[in-house]
């Protein structure tokens, strides 16, 4: 695995690990009140995230396009905007970070499927 695959999986265990952190911070402190923000850090950030990366190292053509590299930017700044987001629209303080993590993280799996529509094979290919 490498290039832009390798960015994706990299991050994504990156981001799973930072949500096994929150997890067991959460059950230490019996304060579940930010399960949310928890699961999709890791439901976002690990399991979207390595799904990409397994794409793009099974469809290297896809991989190489700079469209790729923009879908990367994108899915991580959805991340970045969505955690935070998700604990602030708790916390009561402001739904404005997780509206547009939401829509940045909606954005980045649009681009995932024109990248995949472009980069389709043959069956037997
Ligand atoms: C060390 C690993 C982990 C620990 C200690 C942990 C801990 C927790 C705890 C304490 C809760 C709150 C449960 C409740 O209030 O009923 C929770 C919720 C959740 N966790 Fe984890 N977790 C871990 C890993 C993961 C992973 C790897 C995923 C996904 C791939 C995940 C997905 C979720 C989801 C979806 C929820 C529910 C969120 C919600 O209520 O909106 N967790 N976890
Ligand atoms: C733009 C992206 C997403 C948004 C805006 C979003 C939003 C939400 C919201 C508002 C909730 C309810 C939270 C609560 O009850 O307090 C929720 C729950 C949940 N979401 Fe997401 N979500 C997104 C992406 C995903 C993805 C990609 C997955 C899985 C791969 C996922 C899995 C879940 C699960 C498992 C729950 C908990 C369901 C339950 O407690 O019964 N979400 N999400």
């Amino acid at each position: 695995m490498r290039g832009v695959a390798l960015w994706f999986f990299a991050s994504a265990i990156v981001y799973v690990m930072a949500g096994m952190m929150f997890g067991i911070w959460m059950a230490a402190s019996h304060d579940h009140g930010l399960a949310p923000a928890h699961g999709h850090l890791n439901l976002i950030g690990w399991v979207t995230m390595a799904l990409f990366g397994i794409y793009y190292h099974l469809v290297p053509s896809a991989a190489e396009s700079r469209l790729a590299t923009l879908h990367f930017a994108i899915a991580t700044l959805g991340v970045w905007l969505i955690v935070p987001g998700i604990t602030l629209a708790i916390r009561g303080t402001t739904e404005i970070l997780a509206i547009l993590g939401a829509f940045t993280t909606l954005t980045s799996m649009v681009l995932f499927l024109v990248i995949v529509l472009r980069n389709q094979r043959p069956a037997l290919a």
